[in-house]
């Protein structure tokens, strides 16, 4: 059964505010050129990505160091589009003024690392923005039960994070799956996101399991022109 238009469950899927049901991608900037990071940012909303996705890694809970709250900071002044930030960070409730401070519109937590995830998700909401709430490849998803009605987003992760230009984890499809069904049983508005390992050639599938936002990394950094492989995603999955 094709989730990418005409499934009846899909029409209670998150609506964004212009009332369409529109599918989102996220270039991550973690594959950018961060030279030229700015140049980077644009060029990728000159080819109309719908967020900017920005990995933190705090090289504990994951074992890479990326960015913290300055460099979000800076790509606020450098677009309008809303920023995604995804934390790989354990103690994530220390450094959520921050990073809302700093232009975060979504801040999205690892189940993983919160102890207290409810009240975690409250603090983020307090700071005026959208909480995420994500699961890595193997985390399952009874995690979600009495927290999926308290987020503005879910992320599913399919490859284990750390990285860009991993490969895609297949085993996680019914997953993602699984989850759409939870939003749309629960008629719970959250967006589903999914992260890690997409690309053109299997971006039709991560859509077809009721995915809304599409994370891409290398697929969209590291291709000669984004314009055209945003677009080539968009055809995939029906947009
Ligand atoms: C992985 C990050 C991803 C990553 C995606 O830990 O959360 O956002 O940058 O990169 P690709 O699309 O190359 O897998
Ligand atoms: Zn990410």
């Amino acid at each position: 059964m094709s989730r990418v238009d005409k499934s009846p469950l899909y029409s209670v899927a998150y609506k964004p505010s212009g009332g369409q049901n529109v599918k989102k991608i996220a270039p991550s900037i973690l594959s950018a050129d961060f030279t030229k990071l700015a140049k980077e940012i644009k060029a990728v909303e000159d080819a109309k990505a719908d967020y900017i996705h920005i990995d933190v890694m705090d090289g504990h809970f994951v074992p890479n160091i990326t960015v913290g709250p300055f460099i979000v900071e800076a790509v606020r002044k450098a677009t309008r589009l809303p920023l995604d930030v995804h934390l790989m960070i354990e103690n994530p409730d220390k450094f959520i003024p921050d990073f809302a401070k700093a232009g975060s519109d979504i801040l999205t937590v690892h189940v993983e690392t919160c102890r207290h995830l409810h009240r975690i998700i409250q603090y983020i909401k307090e700071q005026g923005i959208r909480a995420g709430v994500s699961l890595n490849p193997t985390t399952p998803l009874h995690q979600l039960e009495h927290i999926i009605g308290d987020v503005d987003l879910i992320l599913i992760m399919t490859v284990n994070p750390g990285f860009s230009g991993q490969s895609f984890i297949k085993s996680c499809l019914p997953k993602i799956a699984q989850v759409r069904r939870m939003l749309d049983e629960g008629n719970h508005k959250a967006e589903l996101e999914v992260d890690g390992g997409i690309k053109v050639s299997n971006i039709s599938a991560v859509a077809q399991a009721g995915t809304d936002v599409f994370v891409a990394g290398s697929a969209i950094f590291g291709s000669e022109n984004y314009k055209k492989t945003i677009s080539a995603m968009r055809l995939e999955i029906g947009e």
